[in-house]
């Protein structure tokens, strides 16, 4: 019998039939045209624009990890897989409407009974970004439908009553937030600036870090925010505070994308020597030329996610070809993002004036003679998180199908069946998952769906060759016992500033033996003069602050 399908399929997707089918929403295109949210218009191809070449590996990554299961004489055997996904072109709207019709397929359960099983997913890979995610999770978390995200950060998703059925693979920025408020105490700075993007992702973040800091006695000396799609003069006005701040610190909690933008501005008022501390979410992104990036981002300290190579995956990745694939829109587009070049099959929904002078592509290209962000010679850690997450979802149907009838974990000893189970039914399953992937690494999530986290601690360091390296100066490990989950090799750090020493960052000196603080009116405590002790006070110690005097709080540095 031939099911029918959704017919309001109006976005890009990929699918392939399975005894199981599950959902995925990538962010292919960075930027949605901002008329396509409607599911009631004919698909054209052209609404999404900015094909994402490494998002693009991220997504060809969930089908790997299918593939690789369904050939696993283990690991659901008998039980063959498929995937429906959906490229949500970094929109909000487009992830929750792609959630919603992945998990929407009543209409021909009615007619058509015998189709559930390929016709509703049984879970969903994604969203990308935070905002995604959480507009998803809302979307569908009433229908018990789990999701997996392998992208999304916010600690705000950690929160089960607002989003009972998110899980992810990444961890949460709470830790993330936490860990470069030490790093910043740790290199002994009290005034910093800091810079966020406006999306849930660096506000969350941003607020988390500041909270931390302020703990370990940090003053803030200016805070900024903007969205990509803010006016060029706000991004101008920035850098210029930036450029004329008392610091030289500044800690940045950004998505690639505004990152892109501020370093452009950067650029143009030649900005440099800026000792940046950055988020996971852009520093070890390719975001400037080679020389720019040794000019404005060499000492660069920040956080990433491990990185992973994952066996086969590279492999898998350079086969892809527009002749295997010839009708797939996403395959045919991510060879013309990747060689500039067009294929001639489609000149017909390519509409841009500018595609009409591109070479045509030949089909001979070959993807491992470029170097770009599809392959990159280090895989970053966001495959490796849509791998664990597409195992993870594999692991828990597994669990399911060896259930003993009558030793069941639902009502009264009961099994869930495999060909026929309820989604709070995999959701159980989820929250107990605990395998060791094929890294070696031990995968299950806590309460609040979140895996443990760990991160390396890395540095933007200058080769002999004039290029800019990622270098691992750290570790953080969740698992570790408690006070040993960081260990930080500070002398092989390389620094922002010119003789590669740590840049001061204090608002002021410490008031030298003799003297004592004296707080200035109005301003962040860690600013203050230093005044002589008065007869009968002595301070034989740098940063000596009065004893019961209101600026007490001081943390002496
Ligand atoms: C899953 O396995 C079946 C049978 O081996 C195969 O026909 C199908 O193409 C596979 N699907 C994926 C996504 O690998
Ligand atoms: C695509 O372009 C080729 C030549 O560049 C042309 O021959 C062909 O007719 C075009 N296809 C369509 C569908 O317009
Ligand atoms: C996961 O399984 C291992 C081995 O069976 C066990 O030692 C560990 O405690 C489990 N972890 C969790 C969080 O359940
Ligand atoms: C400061 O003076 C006190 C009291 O005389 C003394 O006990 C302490 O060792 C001195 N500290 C330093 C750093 O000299």
């Amino acid at each position: 019998m031939v099911c029918n399908r959704r017919a309001n399929d109006d976005l890009p997707s990929v699918f392939e039939d399975g005894d199981i089918i599950l959902g995925g929403i990538f962010t292919v295109h960075l930027d949605a045209n901002p008329d396509i949210p409607s599911f009631t218009t004919t698909p054209t191809g052209t609404d999404c624009e900015s094909f994402h070449l490494s998002n693009f590996r991220l997504m060809q990554t969930m089908i790997f990890a299918i593939d690789e299961i369904n050939r696993s004489k283990t690991l659901l055997p008998n039980t063959t897989l498929g995937y429906k996904i959906y490229d949500d072109c970094s929109s909000s709207a487009i992830a929750s409407k792609a959630a919603l019709a992945l998990v929407n397929g009543e209409q021909e359960l009615i007619e058509y009974p015998e189709c559930k099983g390929s016709s509703n997913v049984a879970a969903i890979i994604g969203c990308d970004i935070s905002t995604s995610s959480i507009a998803a999770a809302r979307a569908v978390g009433s229908f018990g439908i789990p999701m997996v995200s392998y992208f999304s950060t916010c600690s705000c998703l950690s929160d089960k009553q607002e989003y009972p059925t998110f899980f992810r693979t990444i961890p949460s920025d709470d830790y993330q937030s936490k860990l470069l408020a030490v790093l910043v105490k740790t290199f002994g700075w009290n005034w910093i600036g800091t810079i966020r993007s406006n999306t849930d992702y660096g506000n969350f973040g941003m607020r988390a870090f500041i909270e931390e800091a302020q703990k370990f006695g940090v003053c803030i000396a200016y805070s900024e925010l903007f969205y990509r799609t803010d006016p060029a003069d706000k991004v101008t006005k920035i850098v210029r505070v930036i450029k004329q701040a008392t610091t030289k610190v500044l800690v940045g909690f950004l998505h690639p994308g505004e990152m892109r933008i501020l370093l452009k501005e950067f650029l143009r008022q030649n900005v440099s020597g800026i000792q940046w501390i950055g988020s996971e979410g852009w520093v070890t992104e390719d975001l400037l030329p080679p020389e720019e990036r040794a000019k404005f981002l060499v000492g660069t300290i920040g956080l990433a996610t491990r990185r992973t190579e994952i066996d086969g995956l590279r492999d898998y990745l350079l086969k892809i070809h527009p002749s295997r694939f010839p009708d797939s829109f996403f395959v045919n587009k991510f060879w013309e993002a990747a060689f500039t070049c067009s294929l001639k099959a489609d000149n017909v929904t390519e509409q841009t004036p500018s595609a009409f002078q591109m070479q045509q592509c030949t089909g001979k290209e070959q993807l491992d003679e470029i170097k770009n962000a599809y392959l990159p010679a280090i895989m970053d850690g966001s495959s490796y998180h849509v791998y664990k997450a597409v195992y993870a979802v594999a692991h828990a149907l597994d669990d399911m199908l060896s259930c003993e009838e009558g030793y069941g974990p639902f009502m009264n000893n009961t099994c869930a069946h495999i060909s026929n189970f309820e989604p709070w039914q995999l959701l159980h399953y989820l929250h107990s998952v605990n395998f060791t992937d094929r890294t070696g690494e031990v995968v299950y999530f806590d309460a609040n769906g979140d895996p443990v986290p760990t991160y390396e601690v890395i540095n933007l360091q200058m080769t002999l060759k004039g290029t800019v390296e990622i270098v691992n100066v750290g570790y953080y490990d969740g698992t570790a016992p408690l006070g040993q989950e960081l260990a930080l090799n500070v002398g092989d750090i390389v620094w922002s500033t010119v003789d590669n020493q740590i840049p001061p960052a204090l608002c002021s000196e410490p008031c030298p033996p003799g003297t004592r603080k004296v707080s200035r009116k109005g301003q962040p405590i860690c600013c203050f003069d230093c005044a002589e002790c008065a007869d009968g006070e002595i301070s034989n110690i740098t940063g000596m602050y009065k004893r019961g005097a209101e600026y007490d709080v001081i943390v002496s540095p």
